[in-house]
């Protein structure tokens, strides 16, 4: 008889996205005229940047021919885009981050999932609360948690990100060896100043622990005092992994290309204390799971870093930044408080009534998706995201119907 990974049974019914997803489409098979303005999920809605389409196109033309085919690729990505990405995002920003520290794949999502398996089932996991649901769900899967009760799992240290601390979470208060940050955060929209993430850096070497940093939501950082990598803080290149990708910035949402930066001198510890290289077993997993992203997606993203790429990906940030920014200016008009918006695409709003509720009444009375803050972990009841991943007009809309919904 074949048993299944009960870890799987203590998650939540199904993943918070599709949760929703679910819901809306039921929403509109019961009201097919209402018209919908999708706030929720951060998913881009412009079109990719020129510079990429061309790369693309012309990738594509490149594997018409026997002449220039490209077949299986190197699984940690192309050359061509592992040194535009070094060049580009860390050392011209002082971060001394080496090609080959580079692991393009096909998601930030996956890479975020994937990671926690080189490490140990009994490794002490910290995570803040409310965040990405997947760091929580894939250490779950992989049996690190006891049960679920009262919206948390047994076993997890979970780090409150409130608004009482800003929404960047203060250091745990026992040991834990692996930690999760995300900043711009997702969903509270909060970023982390370079001292916020020193004492993290100082934590992690301190207690021999790994900080795991999601940065995909870095370009929309317009704060030039605000650290953009976690590489740009000293000592961080032994104690950190970053995790980027091209879906915010360049639409790659579904085109699909991120990558990882797994610095050599990054360590973890065998069961008898001797140090072993990150870099080694992400890279020995990453051959045996994965055989790279296809060779005309890496064209496209290489583009983004050409000149032109840099003009067009900066348009599309500052559109979704305006979009942020009317959500704002709607939401506090109405009396709302409210996180983000200024260097990322969200607005976390604080509701003050359950916020499945808030969800529900948006769809219904604004025809608006929002993603309800409890679905990011218990730190979320009482608060609704709302995404500026739209066009201009349709923010505009749903602001005013919220407006009218609310008064
Ligand atoms: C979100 O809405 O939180 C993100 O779009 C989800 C994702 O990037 O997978």
């Amino acid at each position: 008889m074949l048993k299944i990974n009960e870890h799987y049974l203590k998650l939540q019914a199904s993943y918070l996205f599709s949760d929703i997803a679910k819901r809306v489409n039921a929403f509109q098979e019961a009201n097919p005229d209402k018209d919908i303005i999708r706030l929720g999920i951060g998913d881009v809605t412009h079109g990719l940047p020129m510079a990429c389409i061309e790369a693309f196109h012309s990738a594509v033309d490149e594997m018409a021919e026997d002449s220039s085919f490209r077949g299986y690729g190197p699984e940690q990505g192309y050359a061509f885009l592992r040194e535009a990405i070094a060049k580009n995002d860390f050392q011209a920003r002082g971060a001394d981050i080496s090609p080959d520290e580079i692991f393009v794949s096909d998601g930030a999502k996956c890479d975020t999932g994937n990671i926690q398996e080189l490490f140990s089932i009994d490794a002490k996991i910290a995570l803040p609360d409310p965040v990405y649901p997947v760091y929580l769900d894939t250490n779950v899967m992989a049996g690190r948690t006891g049960t679920y009760s009262d919206g948390r799992y047994q076993g997890i240290v979970y780090l409150d990100s409130t608004k009482e601390n800003n929404y960047v979470p203060d250091l745990p208060s026992e040991p834990v060896d692996l930690i999760y940050l995300c900043f711009p955060n997702n969903p509270t929209g909060s970023t982390a100043t370079r001292e916020e993430l020193k004492q993290w850096v100082d934590y992690a070497k301190e207690n021999k622990a790994l900080i795991l940093f999601d940065a995909a939501y870095e370009a929309f950082i317009r704060d030039a005092s605000l650290p953009r990598s976690i590489f740009e803080i000293e000592g961080a290149k032994e104690v950190a992994i970053e995790f980027r990708s091209f879906s915010k910035n360049a639409g790659f949402t579904g085109t699909r290309c991120a990558y990882t930066v797994v610095p050599k001198e990054c360590m973890a510890f065998d069961s008898t204390g001797n140090k072993q290289a990150v870099h080694t077993l992400w890279n020995r997993r990453h051959c045996t799971k994965f055989n790279g992203v296809s060779y005309p997606v890496q064209r496209a993203a290489e583009a983004v870093y050409s000149e032109a790429g840099q003009a067009q990906i900066n348009t599309l940030v500052n559109s979704y930044l305006e979009n942020a920014d009317l959500i704002a200016k709607a939401i506090g008009e109405l009396g709302f408080d409210y996180a983000g918006a200024a260097n990322s695409p969200y607005v976390w709003i604080r509701g003050d009534r359950d916020s499945m509720d808030f969800f529900d009444m948006l769809l219904n009375k604004a025809g608006v998706v929002c993603t309800p803050g409890q679905g990011f972990g218990k730190c979320g009841q009482g608060y609704i995201r709302l995404s500026a991943f739209n066009s201009r007009e349709n923010v505009i809309t749903a602001m005013e119907r919220i407006q009218q919904a609310l008064s």
